[in-house]
């Protein structure tokens, strides 16, 4: 038992511009742990509520409330509380706010305080994040395997395309930094492509490559072609992972594309993924359906869940019991896991082990607001979650997370590194394609 002692908010800066909640927890020991809030754009209708100050000041984002429950409210709550023991703090938390949204504390403070006991604990027993969080959950810890934005797109790039994340996998590497070359040079392979194009136009808002691309098809072609200049075979040793995002295009049943000015029914819609499911080596799909079309995330789930990674992000929340209930329909087949989405590591926590219970993959996730902050890369080591995504491969918010994992890599060791999605599990490793 080693108290808290101190709980102390600041005002600093997202990787957007915009103001986020920092925190530093302190323990009678002396032991102190610091985190900050990230915070999304493309957020679900279910997740824990950021409390911002509204108003004309900074866009209205400002976090005088926010710092004012962290200090006033969620600090004088926890004084005295064993800060080595997670469960009891975040309950504290969770006392003074039961509204399922955090709408009254703000998941931006109650994450920024959660995260920052986790590191004063880890402080206290004097290790590394990683190995904490392996020990306090009883978990093997293992490198995770990267998702890598390399375009772009939806909320990140003002829409520019409907798709908003078009990512790289290598689950053919044997090791964490071999994904990182190959990565390195899928990037800057695509940037070429762009160039070639005269549609070089600078990054989104994770890094990737903005999308100047006609159709959402065009920007598939694109990333395909540069696996290809990158001297690799696509779906050999690099694969594609899409985060559709589509509760940002897709409600009620109706899915519109504004690229190409067309409006698709659910089927319609799934019949569409479909075909860009047999056309192109993609190994993961996230949020396929908008987070309100619960019987086309059962139907696309029953049709290519045997094939394809089924990652449910908006969908669920990182929310235990919509884990449960989605995997009771059969909707998905892997969670997306972002702290503050639910608002505490517990309840995160909650929400992976919910997946793990399901046989469910799990991906721990950034935000596109993103800091310096490298809680993540310690979570998903720790937790062995197998899976990671912080964004692009640029962009020192998204780099510091990497290059974390390179660091653990050096304790770990290279061999640590999970194959976690071996090819063989897949339809195209099997030679269909
Ligand atoms: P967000 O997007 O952080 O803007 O919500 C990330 C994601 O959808 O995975
Ligand atoms: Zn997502």
């Amino acid at each position: 038992m080693t108290a808290i002692k101190s709980v102390r908010g600041r005002r600093v800066w997202d990787s957007r511009g915009h103001p986020t909640v920092e925190v530093d927890v302190v323990l009678v020991s002396g032991a102190m742990g610091r985190a900050i809030a990230p915070a999304g754009a493309s957020r679900g209708q279910r997740e824990a509520l950021d409390l911002r100050d509204g108003g004309t000041a900074l866009r209205g984002k400002g976090v005088g409330r926010a710092l004012h429950v962290v200090e006033q409210t969620i600090g004088p709550a926890l004084l005295g509380v064993d800060g080595t023991d997670q469960a009891a703090v975040d309950a504290a938390i969770l006392a003074l706010d039961p509204s399922p949204l955090k709408a009254t504390l703000g998941g931006n403070a109650t994450v920024a305080v959660s995260l920052a006991v986790l590191h004063a604990a880890a402080a206290e027993v004097g290790r590394p994040l990683w190995r904490h969080v392996a020990s306090v959950y009883d978990r093997v810890p293992s490198l995770p395997l990267p998702e890598v934005q390399i375009f772009g797109g939806g909320a990140h790039a003002g829409r520019r395309v409907d798709i908003q994340d078009f990512m790289i996998m290598v689950p053919g590497a044997a090791t964490f930094d071999e994904v990182m070359e190959v990565t390195s040079e899928v990037y800057f392979a695509a940037g070429d492509i762009m160039a070639s194009k005269g549609k070089l136009a600078g990054v989104a808002d994770e890094g990737g490559w903005w999308p100047a691309f006609a159709s959402n098809e065009e920007a598939l072609e694109a990333l395909v072609a540069a696996i290809e200049k990158a001297g690799e075979r696509p779906g050999e040793r690099v694969a594609i992972s899409l985060d559709i995002a589509a509760s940002e295009f897709g409600s009620n049943g109706r899915y519109r594309l504004a690229l190409e000015d067309r409006d698709l029914a659910t089927d319609a819609w799934i019949d569409l993924l479909g075909r860009w499911l047999d056309a192109y080596p993609i190994l993961s799909i996230e949020d396929p359906l908008a987070e309100d079309d619960r019987a086309g995330m059962v139907a696309f789930t029953e049709r290519f869940g045997a094939r394809v990674q089924i990652v449910g992000d908006d969908y669920v929340v990182t929310n235990a019991s919509l884990v449960d209930a989605a995997a009771r329909d059969g909707a998905c087949n892997a969670v997306l896991v972002k702290v503050n989405q639910v608002g505490t590591v517990t309840e995160a926590v909650e929400a992976f082990r919910a997946a793990t219970r399901h046989d469910w993959r799990a991906i721990v996730s950034a935000r596109s607001g993103e800091t310096e902050d490298l809680s993540i890369s310690h979570l998903a080591t720790g937790l062995g979650a197998g899976q990671l995504k912080v964004g692009s491969f640029t962009r020192s918010e998204r780099m510091a997370k990497w290059n974390e994992c390179l660091r653990i890599q050096d304790t770990l060791g290279a061999d640590a590194f999970v194959r976690g999605m071996p090819l063989a599990d897949t339809w195209w490793g099997q030679g269909e394609r």
